[in-house]
């Protein structure tokens, strides 16, 4: 029988890799049979990335990275292919940022600029720099973390929303484009998941109750439920799939009034 969710032989970057959503995502794609490495700000992706091979099986590299850095971002895209062997099939765009604390009105500039080097340019010129290798093979798979505030509106985060936004718009673009030569695109719009991310919504009672109320499956998300999602999007069992982005919401994003 075919397995439609072995990634044996598979070779995966995954951006921001050393916790939350990232990690779970790594340590899942190492179980599925994947090589993997994952990329990070911090000296700590090297040590989550020893601690995710100690099982054995398939590697996991580590390599310190900032996505938002035009000045490095190639080069340690180029150390966590050459880790790779050269070989890449699958990315995980994961990597994101959310600051907090202005609203629409006191927006500050240096706040923008970050949010849209990360979320945005970040994300973009790290699938221009997968794309080679995936056109050599004739076959890849990028894999992009919208939101669910990148397909409805959000409260008091006009711009990550906006950033969010982009990505599934890059995603639905980049699958036309690159269709042709075997690369699929697609992205997950995760709903409210509990990482370090979102630990000042978790310290405000009547936003947690606020939000609470709004999930139909009735609980906060945990990042294990990214995994299978993940998986699926970049198995050969989601290979007539480009241009989705899936929502992992527990009905969040659908919920009737
Ligand atoms: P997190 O803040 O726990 O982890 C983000 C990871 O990205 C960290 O490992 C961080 O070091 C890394 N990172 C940040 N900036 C980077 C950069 N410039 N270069 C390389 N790595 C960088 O976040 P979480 O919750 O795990 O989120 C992962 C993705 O999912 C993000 O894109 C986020 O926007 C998205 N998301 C998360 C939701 C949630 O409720 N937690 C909801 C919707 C989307």
């Amino acid at each position: 029988m075919t397995d439609y969710f072995d990634l044996s032989g598979r070779h995966a970057i995954i951006t921001g890799g050393s916790r939350g959503i990232g990690k779970a995502l790594a340590k899942g794609f190492h179980e599925a049979g994947a090589t993997v490495a994952i990329t990070g700000t911090k000296d700590s992706v090297l040590k989550v990335a020893e601690e995710l091979a100690a099982d054995g099986g398939a590697p996991v590299y580590g390599v310190v990275g900032d996505i938002g850095d035009r000045a490095t971002r190639k080069e340690s895209f180029e150390q966590a292919v050459s880790l790779l062997g050269g070989k890449l099939d699958i990315l995980v765009n994961n990597a994101g940022i959310n600051i907090r604390g202005h609203n629409a009105l006191d927006f500050p500039y240096d706040e923008w600029d970050r949010m849209l080097s990360v979320n945005l340019e970040g994300l973009f010129y790290t699938c221009q720099l997968a794309a080679p290798y995936m056109m050599k093979q004739g076959y890849g798979k990028i894999i992009n973390l919208a939101s669910i505030a990148g397909v409805r509106g959000a409260i008091n985060l006009p711009v990550y929303s906006m950033t969010k936004h982009g990505v599934v718009g890059l995603t639905r673009s980049l699958s036309n484009d690159w269709a042709k030569h075997g690369i699929r695109v697609n992205g997950i719009a995760p709903g409210f998941i509990i990482t370090e991310m979102v630990e000042k919504t978790l310290a405000d009672p009547a936003r947690v109750r606020h939000i609470s109320e709004r999930i139909a499956l009735d609980r906060f998300g945990q990042v294990e439920d990214l995994v299978g999602p993940a998986i699926f999007l970049a198995a050969k069992a989601s290979d007539y799939m480009t241009a989705q982005t899936i929502s992992v919401d527990g009905g969040a994003t659908y919920l009737a009034l």
